[in-house]
């Protein structure tokens, strides 16, 4: 044999089928290019991670002699953060014992855990239609069968839910696992509503499925139109441990920490930690000091208010800069809290096509389609406006008006 080695022969099933994240991918194109403007990837703004804070907790936990900071810890997390993410969680009307928590890192592991355990090759998980790309790698990856929910301005359709629901039935198909984003949904930044709430964990309950909450956004509302009142999680008015809920430190504080957690019954949070041995045996222990002092001091706390009124500002920003550049030709719902605007496209225009044009611009953003699993969505787009500066989304925008001119008809 000569030449380079060719792995594909030894690919397992699952190596063979692991499904790419659509935003990773254009975090790729990114990163190679130069003066892009980036409406893609939901990053938060650096300028506000708190740079100060963190170095002096940093400094702090480095500088003594707690050799414990550098070494393994439990799998099921760093105990002290854990009693502090019982208080953020009261916080949010969650009542979770300790025996209910697990650090992740980030919650896209707790995604992959979730998936791992509950999801059997071949059932059908149920998404919004729309969905977060992340849910559906996670689901893809472990063989689930993903089947689309329609939403609403609300949110999700409870009529489809429940008819989409039968149908897979009637199918011969099991449905045990509901995907739910209900806080400033990725990529819609819908706010699913409260009587909902109540309903979509009614019927949980009816049909004996498990609702997987993940509310990476929920205290990013913006005051103008949202308060906390509205973000009140599904897991909130749980009795009876329907609901796995995820959440995380990345978009408030930090991503580059890798910490997030989940809360479920004790008995499922077992099966988490042991597949997450497996995994990477514990989350970062540092990371997990960082954000256990940054919690307990109050930073966090200091800067919600400082980063909704961000982002709000940069959705204002996007929103007058795609009035003034594009008048009527774009529409979106408007978001009421969160990083995302989800605009639908002019009639003819699909979303390939528009960000092979808007590369040509030196622009990219996040196809409409990636977030559908059943083919539709070429009609739309995610855009971005947590990460770019308010000149830098001027800018992309004037770009997006450049790649949605229609092109000029040659004449002979
Ligand atoms: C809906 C949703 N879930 C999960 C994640 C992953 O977040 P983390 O950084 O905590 O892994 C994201 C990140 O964009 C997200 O939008």
């Amino acid at each position: 044999m000569s030449g380079r080695t060719s792995y594909d022969r030894f690919l397992s099933p699952t190596g063979r089928l692991l499904h790419e994240s659509a935003i990773r991918r254009m975090g790729t194109v990114v990163a190679r290019a130069g003066d892009l403007v980036s409406f893609a990837p939901g990053y938060p703004d650096s300028a506000l991670f708190p740079w100060d804070q963190l170095r002096a907790i940093t400094h702090e936990l480095l500088t003594g002699a707690d050799g414990t900071v550098l070494q393994y810890g439990p799998t099921r997390g760093y105990a002290p953060l854990l009693e502090a993410l019982v208080d953020v969680l009261q916080a949010r009307h969650i009542k979770a014992s300790l025996d209910e928590l697990m650090i992740t890192s980030g919650s896209q592991q707790g995604l992959d855990l979730v998936a791992r355990v509950l999801a059997t090759p071949g059932d059908v998980v149920l998404v919004e239609l729309p969905t977060y790309t992340g849910g559906i790698a996670a689901f893809r990856n472990a063989q689930a069968d993903l089947v689309g929910v329609v939403q609403e301005e609300d949110g999700i359709s409870l009529d489809d839910l429940d008819e989409v629901w039968q149908r897979v039935r009637a199918a011969g198909k099991r449905a045990q696992l509901l995907y739910l984003v209900p806080n400033f949904q990725n990529p819609t930044g819908r706010l699913l509503a409260l009587a909902k709430r109540r309903q979509v964990l009614e019927w949980a309950e009816r049909r004996d499925v498990l609702i997987i909450e993940d509310d990476p956004y929920g205290a990013l509302y913006f005051e103008d139109v949202a308060s906390p009142a509205d973000t009140r999680p599904i897991r909130a008015d749980d009795e009876r441990g329907r609901v796995i809920y995820l959440s995380t430190f990345s978009k408030t504080l930090a991503p580059g920490f890798r910490v997030g957690w989940m809360v479920a019954a004790p008995s499922l949070i077992d099966r988490f930690d042991t597949a997450k041995q497996s995994v990477d045996l514990t989350s970062g222990t540092l990371d997990q000091r960082v954000v256990h002092l940054a919690v307990r001091r109050g930073v966090l706390d200091a800067l919600a208010p400082r980063l909704r009124d961000l982002y709000r500002r940069k959705r204002d920003v996007m929103e007058d800069a795609l009035r003034r550049q594009l008048g009527d030709r774009l529409t979106w719902p408007a978001p009421k809290g969160g990083f995302f605007l989800w605009v639908r496209l002019p009639e003819g225009c699909d979303d390939v096509s528009l960000l092979e044009r808007a590369l040509e611009q030196r622009l990219v953003f996040v196809i409409g389609s990636a977030f559908y699993v059943d083919g539709a969505g070429h009609d739309r787009i995610r855009l971005s406006f947590s990460a770019p500066t308010p000149e830098r989304i001027e800018e992309g925008v004037r770009r997006l008006a450049a790649a949605l001119k229609p092109a000029p008809v040659s004449s002979l």
